[in-house]
């Protein structure tokens, strides 16, 4: 259930407040515990890395308005993280008043079941190293910039952060049935991609949108070869996605509500039927389907 992870979670949180080594530098995982959970090491990070921080941030806070949507806005205004990499218990405090998840640090990508887990028990891992300056437009993984920036603020909201919990447990139901393929495309196409239609026009929600330098404009502009279609749970687990290059299609949900119902039924019957079904290439329109930008 939702709230019996409360007392673990804010263990979690009483525990990292008194631990001040840990592993800040890239890709060290000598210092993880079980869970791959290290402490974030805060003062190693060098008055460099704090300056370059602040010109992520602000490249990135100024092609939010009329383009993020404004729960993800509200939320980064009240972490207050413009002035440098910031202290993640701290925000991870206030993230557990908010919705009783915490942010975990850890040192790189973590093995899926890790991950999984972590989510389904509403932890979030943060990568505790950030971007060199050669990575400022563009990073193969995440750092502490996407994940932080791009990831943490939604998770202030109560149901795109129950959303969350639930597809940690997904993730771990879908190691057992074969169907991690199928899932990451959900996770790539929402939490990392992902659009939402508001009164005043597309709005992004997507971490992997929010923190890269030129895809914020891209997603939005009318005319490219993108797609931009209504979200269905199983067209999007047959999607293929691009990894180094804009995305050839985003999905667009109305609201987290329609998110979280719309992923609630049991997956065991999709994953089964879609192992005899073709994956779809990331450019596809199929015929039944509306392009919700006009081109
Ligand atoms: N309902 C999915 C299942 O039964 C789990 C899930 C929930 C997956 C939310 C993604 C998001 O496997
Ligand atoms: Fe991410």
């Amino acid at each position: 259930m939702e709230t019996s992870v409360a007392p673990t979670n804010a263990e979690f949180l009483a525990s990292v407040a008194t631990k001040s080594d840990g592993a800040a530098l890239r890709g060290d995982y000598t210092q993880a515990d079980a869970q791959y959970v290290v402490t974030q090491n805060w003062a190693a990070y060098t008055e460099e890395e704090h300056e370059l921080w602040r010109k992520l941030y602000a490249r990135q806070a100024a092609l939010l308005p009329g383009r993020a949507c404004d729960e993800f806005v509200e939320a980064l205004n009240k972490m207050d993280a413009s002035g440098g990499i910031p202290i993640l218990a701290t925000t991870s405090e206030a993230l557990f008043a908010a919705t009783g998840w915490v942010i975990v640090a850890v040192p790189g990508l973590i093995p899926e079941h890790s991950f999984f887990d972590h989510l389904a028990n509403r932890r979030f891992p943060v990568t505790v190293w950030l971007r060199t300056p050669e990575e400022f437009d563009y990073i193969v993984e995440p750092d502490i910039f996407h994940d932080f920036f791009g990831h943490v603020p939604l998770l202030f909201n109560p149901v795109f952060a129950d959303y969350m919990q639930r597809y940690g447990q997904g993730g771990l139901k879908a190691m057992r049935l074969g169907g991690l393929d199928e899932l990451a495309r959900l996770y790539w196409y929402t939490v990392e991609f992902g659009l939402i239609n508001t009164p005043q026009g597309l709005r992004i929600y997507g971490a992997g949108i929010l923190s890269s330098g030129g895809e914020v404009e891209y997603c939005l502009k009318p005319g490219t070869a993108s797609r931009h279609i209504r979200l269905d749970i199983e067209r999007c687990l047959r999607t293929l996605y691009k990894i180094d290059s804009y995305q050839e299609s985003y999905f667009v949900i109305d609201s987290y509500q329609q998110l979280f119902d719309g992923t609630a039924p049991d997956f065991t019957p999709i994953y089964e039927k879609l192992k005899h079904m073709d994956v779809l290439p990331a450019n596809t329109l199929l015929a039944t389907e509306i392009e919700l930008l006009p081109h």
